[in-house]
């Protein structure tokens, strides 16, 4: 469950001032299907980050299944990530230099999972995402979609309670980003997980069954919709 009340986010750049977010409320149940449009600089991003605990607000409160995440030290921070969050961003993000299996592992290692138990989670992940054939590939080696794929075995490492994507499809082609759409929501069903999608994309945004329209650091609309049946 995320509770967030009057959150903003201000960046200061010598004389000028940037109001990213800007009294934000917003309450996202745990298992929802969550879909955030705007403008380009609208904050979206600047909202993921403060949602996934990237970044903490200058002023607000963020309550993540009850824990006050809005004032926590990096260290933290990085505590509640590992706990709650899975991160797939539109560029992979993923190692170029070592393998299918070590990158997804790396969460992992980083919660300070022994390294059997570590192999077997990136199997299962590299499995749920239908890389089995890849574990051992590295990120150069695979295609656009298998990278991302990669990217979401990784996400799904720790078994978090809340998948969060920024523009997860923006370098696909379309048939490939409709099969990584797929994908998100099937995980999203299987596992009850809040999924959290930023998107420019009108018909990504409809397949969510909540459409967040931010504006000028705002909520501009917040609209539940049909949920989307593929
Ligand atoms: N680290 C930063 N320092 C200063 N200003 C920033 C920083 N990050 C974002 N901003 C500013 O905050 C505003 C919101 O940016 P944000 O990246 O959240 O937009 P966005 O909606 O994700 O845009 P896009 O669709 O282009 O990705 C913009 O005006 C941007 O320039
Ligand atoms: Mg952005």
């Amino acid at each position: 469950m995320i509770e967030i009340k009057n959150l903003s986010k201000t960046y200061v750049m010598g004389a000028t001032t940037v109001n990213a977010l800007d009294g934000i409320d917003l309450t996202i149940p745990t298992g929802e299907y969550v879909a955030i449009v705007g403008p380009s600089g609208s904050g979206k991003s600047t909202l993921m980050n403060v949602l996934g605990a990237l970044d903490t607000p200058t002023t607000g409160e963020y309550f993540l299944n009850g824990e006050d995440v809005s004032k926590m030290s990096e260290k933290q921070l990085a505590g509640v990530r590992n706990r709650n969050i899975g991160f797939v961003f539109q560029r992979y993000n993923l190692m170029g230099r070592i393998s299918a299996q070590r990158n997804v592992e790396l969460p992992a290692r980083y919660s300070g999972v022994g390294a059997a138990e570590r192999l077997k989670r990136a199997q299962t992940a590299l499995e749920s995402v239908g890389l089995a054939d890849k574990i051992n590939n590295k990120p150069t080696e695979l295609s656009g979609g298998q990278q991302q794929r990669v990217a979401i075995a990784r996400a799904l490492v720790n078994q978090p309670t809340i998948l969060m994507a920024d523009e997860p499809t923006g370098a696909l082609d379309s048939k490939t980003g409709i099969e990584i759409l797929d994908l998100f929501e099937r995980l999203h069903k299987e596992r009850n997980m809040t999924l959290i999608v930023v998107t420019h994309d009108q018909d990504i945004a409809a397949r969510a069954g909540r459409i967040i329209r931010i504006r000028d650091g705002k909520i501009a609309s917040d609209t539940k919709t049909d949920p989307a049946q593929p």
